[in-house]
């Protein structure tokens, strides 16, 4: 049929949208900066994503080419949990490095389309439209949106640079019944905090007494700049099977391939089986064994110690032209231990009603540099003072111009908001 445009014609599907699009519309602030960026060819800190020249681009091909040659990835619906050779990698990886406990094999990994579709399976298994979600302030803006979409109220739990302040979660889980606390422990997107082990304990602590479960997503793991972060929930909540941990391998080998995991506790697993076969009958085969062969011809530990290397520089290079440029300007930057963000915080006493989202669009628009305003990261208000730059993917070279760039344009916008 040729396509037919009928004057005056509304498309029919605009008007009959779900709660859940209607949710989606306009409310990620980071795609509308990153869309800014681009057309304004302006230096980056604005996506959160890996270097593209630390991708392993040609073993990949090589791998998957090598799995294509497998007669069983050409078949249809494959096993729900998707390659149990790769799970069974997956599984026994996390429980050498301790991150899982024993009772953690390859029948408890679900295999996902990146550490995204991981939270959208959880999302699907426990929030009804008004379900309470706990969240840190700030956090990761997809899965806000995820949450919000199926309608959930994203509660934020006060934070400070130790994440999650116990004695506040305290408060919120005695008087509001929530589905489940969602927390990013390790070089948190966005803030780049990791929560110390002691914070850990007492927060499960809290959550086993008010007998509330937690999502731990965690794709930043095995990027500690000083070795490995502390022990995960999942590990320290041991047979107490309150825990979902999400992990991916976007950030260690490359997001392009979407390929992430969820840990089931045993007692979900039949339910996280139907999840996955009504939301698009399983994954690519040939991915996932093409991942498997590639991780089976290299060192994983090699691989970890080159990312680290890696993005250590450039965190370094950030850190010096934060403090030199930044600082005297009254932006408070911090120092994240690994994963790809930097937050900075604007001081009042330097200067009063600053507008991050004002901000960030000004950047680009006069300097031509890009950061994510903080707003993006609140499920309710906040952020105002606040922005995320990500030096992960951002050439060496261009770090000192970008901080540059982003002083004057700072030192411009100041001068005529006085
Ligand atoms: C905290 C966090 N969770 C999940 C993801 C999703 O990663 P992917 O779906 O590529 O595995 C990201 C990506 O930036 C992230 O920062």
């Amino acid at each position: 049929m040729k396509h037919v445009k009928i004057k005056g014609s509304v498309a029919p599907l605009a008007g009959v949208l779900s709660g859940a699009s209607r949710e989606r519309l306009g409310k990620s602030g980071i795609g509308e900066m990153i869309s800014l960026i681009e057309r304004y060819e302006a230096i980056s800190f604005g996506a959160g994503e890996p270097s593209p020249d630390l991708f392993p681009r040609e073993e990949i091909a090589e791998a998957i080419a090598n799995a294509l040659g497998d007669a069983d990835v050409w078949g249809y619906y494959h096993d729900d949990y998707g390659d149990e050779g790769l799970r069974d990698w997956i599984a026994s990886r996390m429980k050498a490095d301790g991150i899982a406990p024993e009772w953690v094999d390859a029948g408890n990994i679900l295999l996902t389309n990146g550490g995204g579709e991981a939270m959208s399976l959880v999302t699907a298994a426990f929030v009804d439209p008004g379900s309470v979600v706990l969240v840190e302030s700030p956090t990761y803006t997809e899965s806000l949106l995820a949450f919000r979409a199926a309608g959930a109220f994203c509660l934020p739990v006060p934070s400070d640079g130790s994440g999650i302040i116990p004695e506040k979660l305290a408060g919120i889980v005695s008087s509001v019944p929530a589905r489940f606390l969602y927390t990013i422990p390790n070089y948190q997107n966005p803030s780049g905090r990791t929560m110390p082990r002691e914070r850990r304990v007492e927060v499960l602590e809290i959550l086993c007494k008010a007998g509330i479960g937690l999502v731990e997503d965690d794709p930043y793991h095995y990027l500690g700049y000083d070795g490995d972060p502390p022990e995960s929930f999942l590990a320290l909540a041991d047979d107490d099977v309150r825990v979902i941990h999400c992990s991916s391998f976007s950030k260690t080998i490359a997001p392009g391939l979407r390929v992430g995991w969820a840990v089931i506790p045993p007692y979900l697993s039949d339910i996280f089986g139907a999840l996955r076969v009504s939301s698009g009958l399983g994954r690519p085969l040939a991915i996932q064994r093409g991942i498997l062969r590639y991780l089976e011809s290299i060192d994983f530990g090699d691989r970890i110690s080159f990312l680290r290397t890696e993005y250590r520089k450039r965190r370094d290079e950030m850190a010096l032209m934060c403090g030199s440029y930044l600082s005297p300007l009254g932006i408070r930057t911090n120092l994240p231990d690994g994963g790809f963000f930097v937050w900075g915080e604007v001081s009042p006493s330097y200067m009063n009603n600053f507008s991050s989202s004002r901000f960030a669009r000004w950047a680009v628009e006069e300097e031509r540099v890009g950061i994510i305003p903080g707003t993006a990261f609140y499920p309710s208000g906040g952020g105002e003072n606040a922005f995320r730059m990500s030096y992960a993917k951002i050439r060496a070279g261009d770090i000192g111009d970008g901080v540059k760039r982003l002083a004057r344009a700072f030192e411009k916008y100041r001068n005529l908001s006085e």
